[in-house]
């Protein structure tokens, strides 16, 4: 028997293998496939106070070694989150992870607000619907002209601050690799409270149509995700996992064991996967049972033996 369990602060993963934000839903469609108790962890799609449309116009693109994306955070908002996808979520034997957005600082201290809420509420008569929640601070300030939070440390450190004020649930912040102080970004939200930090988000990137002479984007810029921005991840994370003491969810372009180990021998706790969902519907399965083959085989008793030694 390997030991393949993870920790961020109380809360305890059967193993590191968690499905990212926007690429898994709330899990529901992939349950058809494999048995979602066996992963390590399940972070829904991005929730903002009301729900949301999304982007007009094409919303994806395929890439030499991966995809862009301009979705605009299709969701069905926090209260339509707690009353259509709750009672599924109440049934999981895995962590589940509430990821938080918002366009102005009073949406995210709101929805931060009716999470704790609803979670106390929850408590009290049955198991929570949610373990923690991952702040994604790569929104648009729609007060502000549109920059990310995510991209000013000082900007950031007020999203990061007043959720962390509003919630005692666990609280993972997500990084975008659009930062432009990365590992100072990663240091303030330790010191804010955080108890972990997941990076990356995708990176802003772009598509033109050379015959119709525009970006196939609305938005006209996307993010870009997938293997094409693997090796720029692991090296963000080994950067961020060597500057905080706080645990890392690790992620960018993993799509099979041995990437994931990469990054936990980078210092991650656990890892995300994201677009690798869209390549295989088993991914999630395949690399729970993928990282414990690895360990047998190098007879690695504990991802501990192997975090963090490069
Ligand atoms: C279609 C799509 C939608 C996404 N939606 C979200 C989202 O709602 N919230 C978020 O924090 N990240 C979102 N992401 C980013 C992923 O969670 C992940 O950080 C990124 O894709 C890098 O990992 P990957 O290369 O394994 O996909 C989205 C990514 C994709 C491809």
């Amino acid at each position: 028997m390997v030991d393949t369990t993870c920790r961020i602060g109380s809360v305890l993963f059967k193993n590191p293998v968690v499905m990212a934000s926007g690429t898994f839903g709330f899990g529901r469609e992939y349950a058809k496939f494999y048995d979602l108790n066996k992963l390590g962890g399940i972070s829904g799609k991005g929730l903002t106070l009301k729900a949301k449309e999304g982007n007009e116009g094409l919303r994806v693109w395929e890439t030499a070694a991966g995809m862009l994306n301009s979705v605009g955070l299709e969701n069905p908002g926090i209260m339509g989150f707690l009353e259509e996808e709750t009672p599924f979520w109440q049934q999981l034997d895995t962590v589940r992870i509430v990821n938080l957005g918002g366009g102005c600082l009073s949406d995210y201290e709101e929805g931060a607000e009716i999470l704790e809420n609803f979670s106390v509420r929850s408590l009290a008569d049955e198991r929570p619907a949610y373990d923690m929640i991952e702040l994604n601070i790569s929104c648009p300030n729609v007060k502000e002209g549109g920059m990310a939070y995510g991209i000013r440390t000082e900007t950031a450190r007020e999203v990061v601050r007043l959720v962390r004020e509003a919630t005692s649930l666990p609280l993972v912040v997500k990084l975008s690799p659009n930062a432009e102080d990365l590992t100072g970004m990663a240091a303030m939200c330790e010191e804010e409270g955080a108890d972990g930090i997941s990076l990356v988000n995708t990176f802003s990137a772009m598509k033109i149509d050379i015959h119709k002479r525009r970006s196939v984007f609305q938005n006209l810029y996307a993010g870009l995700s997938g293997p094409a921005i693997k090796p720029i991840a692991l090296r963000m994370v080994h950067q961020v996992c060597k500057t905080v003491s706080i645990p890392v969810m690790g992620m960018g372009g993993i799509s099979s064991a041995e990437d994931a180990i990469e990054f936990i021998m980078a210092g991650a706790e656990t890892v995300q996967v994201g677009t690798h969902n869209f390549v295989s519907l088993r991914a999630g399965e395949e690399l729970v049972e993928g990282i414990s083959a690895f360990m047998r085989q190098e007879g690695i008793k504990s991802l501990q033996e192997i975090r963090g030694i490069i």
